[in-house]
């Protein structure tokens, strides 16, 4: 679908809001509304440079017809969408992907990001915040130095207990969020983690350690993985990566785009 861009704004250098508003871009094909963890392909202007899509994760869902993407300036494609500006148009494709499940019986939502990983998983805060009182989500924000722990004061202001970590110490506690998870865990699982689960979202380094720590106390973690992506629907196997083969105790192949981006971190070849 064409969308047109309703506000695209650097909040640091290299990182950027945009507004997208497109009749129905917050719902599917068959209606649903899009969900936390789903993505869109977005393909910048209309000609065919650069050629492929990029793929943005739902952000925020501001309505059944707008949706807002943080973004990093990574390349020529986000640099391509850095430049557009309010009335310009950008060919969109999605929701897409599975999103973050919420199986039965969640009480209590760990949600972990590094940097830009918290894209997603604002999304995610806003639906428990607002559509899942029951759960207690609790929120762990890493970054390198302080401009990097995004979206920590729109945690808070939806009520989640957020914790901050940053490697210089410029914010919150000097060092790894995964320390400060695993504190956490340690001090709150006396109380019982049935019910717990991880959502993880951020660079690969951090993602291994949720999930090692995720292991070691036995809590589900939900990650969501990246991979370069060329057409986002399944078609090109351009975004595999290996997954356990529970039956048959081999690894497979999975589909970032279709089967994914959020997989079991247990499942996960890391
Ligand atoms: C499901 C999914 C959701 C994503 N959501 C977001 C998001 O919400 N915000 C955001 O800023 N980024 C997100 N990304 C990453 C984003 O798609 C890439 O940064 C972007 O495609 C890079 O395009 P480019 O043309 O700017 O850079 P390129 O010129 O294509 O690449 C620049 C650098 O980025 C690396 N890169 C390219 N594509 C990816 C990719 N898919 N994953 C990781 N590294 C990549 C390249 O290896 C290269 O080092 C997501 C990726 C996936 C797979
Ligand atoms: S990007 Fe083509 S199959 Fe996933």
């Amino acid at each position: 679908m064409i969308a047109r861009i309703k506000k695209n704004e650097e909040l640091f250098s290299g990182y950027f809001l945009v507004d997208v508003e497109a009749e129905g871009i917050g719902r599917d094909k068959t209606g649903r509304s899009a969900s936390p963890g789903q993505f869109y392909m977005l393909k910048v202007g209309l000609s065919t440079d650069p050629l492929l899509r990029r793929p943005l994760s739902l952000h925020r869902k501001l309505s059944d017809d707008s949706v807002r993407f943080l973004y990093r300036q990574a390349g020529r494609g986000t640099a391509l969408l850095s430049r557009l500006i309010p009335g310009d148009e950008v060919d969109v494709l999605g929701p897409l992907g599975n999103g973050f499940p919420i199986p039965a019986g969640i009480k209590h939502a760990l949600i972990v990001g590094g940097g830009i990983g918290i894209a997603p998983l604002m999304a995610l805060a806003d639906y428990v915040s607002g559509e899942r009182k029951d759960i207690t989500a609790v929120a762990f924000i890493g970054g390198r130095s302080r401009e990097y722990v995004l979206g920590a004061e729109e945690f808070r202001e939806k009520g989640i207990e957020t914790f901050m970590a940053t490697e210089d110490g410029s914010l919150g506690t000097m060092g790894l969020i995964t320390h400060i998870l695993d504190e956490y865990i340690n001090e709150h699982k006396h109380k019982g983690t049935g019910g717990w689960a991880i959502y993880s979202c951020g660079p690969h380094p951090m993602l291994i350690s949720v999930a090692a720590l995720a292991k070691k106390h036995g809590i589900k973690n939900y990650t969501s993985m990246e991979s370069n992506m060329a057409c986002g629907i399944g078609a090109c196997m351009g975004c595999v990566i290996s997954v356990l083969d529970r039956e048959h105790g081999s690894s497979i192949y999975k589909k970032v785009c279709d089967d994914g981006p959020v997989f079991d971190a247990e499942d996960v070849v890391w």
